[in-house]
């Protein structure tokens, strides 16, 4: 049985990985993939290529858009100490919903996070957690602001995992003008994680200078990758062909959504 999760906004939902995910009655959609699994989807789609091609460095610098339950954050967490990832992890999280982060300590986590309940504990408490090894700051407010409190502080990243709720039900987390900052802010071989396949989505990245590949697998929906630096081992998207084939479509704007 899960623990007691729900409030106004949000109800609890078993995921088919049998992890727990969350629904949200204000956006209308789950946290995660409920087909995929919150800890399957999270891992496969984000983390594991992520962590795969980044794992040599000496600190691997994090931006997860947004916290929401924490899934990425903690599952990047577990990816690195199962497979022993010697690099200092730095994550840097945004999430508009205090109350959410909150009611955490609520939430029915997979048994793969047992060993972080410390680490959740730090970060609903305190909004940090520091050791040695790992760095986790939450900023609680709206992504776009502490975008630009990132690009003042000149902090890059080599890896931002896009995971907001879908184009439709929170455009403002992807339009160009949003992938103009997280170009700003992407190391040049930093990589962009999302479970988004949409052609605006890609267009946005596209328009500002990434190349965009598909995350494929097995046990999963496809997904998309994207970086400034060409990658070798991923399928490329042909976006100068799809741009040919779908004339009509624009990416999001600011000034239109
Ligand atoms: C799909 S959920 C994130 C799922 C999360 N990665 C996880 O693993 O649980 C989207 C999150 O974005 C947050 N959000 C929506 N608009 C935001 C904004 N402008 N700035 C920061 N967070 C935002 C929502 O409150 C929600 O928690």
């Amino acid at each position: 049985m899960p623990k007691k999760f729900n409030d106004a906004l949000h109800s609890v939902a078993l995921s088919e990985d049998g992890s727990y995910t969350a629904y949200s009655k204000e956006y209308g959609e789950h946290y995660h993939s409920t087909k995929d699994g919150a800890l399957h989807e999270s891992l496969l789609k984000h983390v594991i290529p992520a962590l795969e091609l980044k794992k040599g460095l000496v600190e691997i610098n994090i931006l997860d858009i947004c916290f929401g339950l924490g899934f990425n954050t903690l599952a990047t967490l577990y990816y690195a100490r199962e497979q022993k990832i010697q690099s200092k992890i730095n994550i840097y999280s945004p999430e508009l919903d205090a109350q959410l982060i909150k009611s955490l300590l609520n939430f029915t986590y997979p048994s793969e996070f047992d060993a972080l309940t410390p680490i959740i504990n730090s970060l609903v408490e305190e909004g940090v957690y520091r050791d040695d090894f790992i760095s986790i700051e939450l900023f609680i407010g709206d992504a776009r602001i502490y975008l630009k409190e990132l690009m003042r502080e000149d902090i890059k990243f080599d890896v931002i995992y896009q995971d907001a709720f879908s184009p439709s039900a929170n455009p403002i987390l992807w339009t160009k003008e949003y992938f103009k900052d997280i170009a700003s802010l992407i190391k040049e071989d930093g990589i962009v994680t999302t479970y988004s396949i949409a052609f605006k989505t890609r267009l946005a990245l596209y328009e500002n200078a990434f190349h965009l590949y598909i995350n494929s697998g097995d046990n999963f929906r496809d997904a998309t990758l994207a970086s400034k630096t060409k990658l070798v081992d991923f399928e490329v998207v042909d976006m100068v062909h799809k741009i040919k084939c779908n004339k009509d479509i624009v990416a999001l704007s600011d000034a239109t959504i």
